[in-house]
């Protein structure tokens, strides 16, 4: 099986989720192999930026796979569940900008995967929701820690308890999502913004990255002792170095 189609256009490391006749719903199989393309992109270092999307023109991700979830027990269900979270953390703490291009339906586990994404562009028909509570389900992806982490606790409690679905346009006024755009513009757009990123000093983005996902679940102390703690740090690499003088003398920097 082939599930995830690997595309690398000048640094930017482009996944594609492809199973189109189940609305790109994810099995094991399919974490599995999405984990697995996701390691590669993080390591290869022909790779600065890597965006997610689905297959084909209706959907992003529709979610856990429902029809297996009805054969899992017990010991199953926690296997399937820390699959997709782990999944979720690979993806969160990928020192490389994870940018969700969101074609269509985010729902369940689909929208818990572009909440651990950096950032998430969507095209104008992306629909979304938390529909677990519909199937006696909760979210198993993070959905119940990270929602409410980029669109606040109460509009968090709103969407998973009342398992409703919004369109790309409402999720763009709740922060949810970060851009909309047409459907055929939408990979463009997210590339051209890629290409912004890769202007940048790598390990820079890689540390503001770590410092922003450390400002959930710590104290502000703590964060601000590894912001000082990382930026004083970064007085000792070549890249602010060269981020640094290149300003001073009036070019542009050239950090790889
Ligand atoms: N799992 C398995 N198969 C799915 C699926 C899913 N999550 N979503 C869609 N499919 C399959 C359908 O069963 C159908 O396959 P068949 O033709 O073999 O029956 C095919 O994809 C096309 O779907 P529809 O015919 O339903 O298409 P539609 O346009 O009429 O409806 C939809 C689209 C509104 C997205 C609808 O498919 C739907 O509601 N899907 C389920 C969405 C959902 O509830 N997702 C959350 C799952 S729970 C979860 O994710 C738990 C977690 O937190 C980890």
């Amino acid at each position: 099986m082939n599930y995830i189609k690997s595309d690398i256009q000048n640094r930017v490391g482009i996944l594609t989720i492809d199973r189109p006749d189940a609305l790109n719903a994810m099995n094991p199989d399919v974490l599995r192999e999405l984990s697995q393309s996701l390691n590669n992109m993080i390591l290869n270092e022909d790779v600065g930026v890597i965006v997610l999307t689905g297959a084909g023109e209706k959907a992003f991700i529709a979610g856990a796979d429902i029809k297996l979830m009805q054969q899992l027990d017990l010991d199953g269900a926690q296997d399937f569940g820390k699959l997709g979270q782990d999944l979720t953390l690979t993806i969160e703490n990928s020192p490389k900008p994870v940018i969700a291009a969101i074609n269509g339906f985010a729902l369940g586990g689909g929208c818990e995967i572009s909440l651990a994404c950096h950032i998430r562009f969507a095209s104008e028909n992306a629909m979304f929701s938390q529909p677990e509570v519909k199937l006696g389900l909760i979210p198993g992806w993070g959905g119940t820690q990270r929602l409410s982490r980029i669109v606040g606790k109460g509009i968090a409690m709103e969407l998973i308890i009342g398992g409703q679905m919004i369109n790309a346009e409402e999720a763009n006024r709740i922060g949810l999502v970060n851009k909309v755009f047409p459907l055929d513009q939408l990979l463009n757009e997210t590339i051209k913004f890629a290409n912004l990123i890769l202007q940048n000093g790598p390990n820079s983005v890689a540390k503001s990255l770590e410092c922003i996902n450390f400002s959930s679940g710590n104290t502000l102390k703590d964060g601000l002792n590894l912001e000082v703690e990382t930026f004083t740090q970064l007085f000792d690499t070549e890249e602010t170095s060269e981020g640094l003088t290149a300003f001073v003398e009036k070019r542009k920097p050239n950090f790889r």
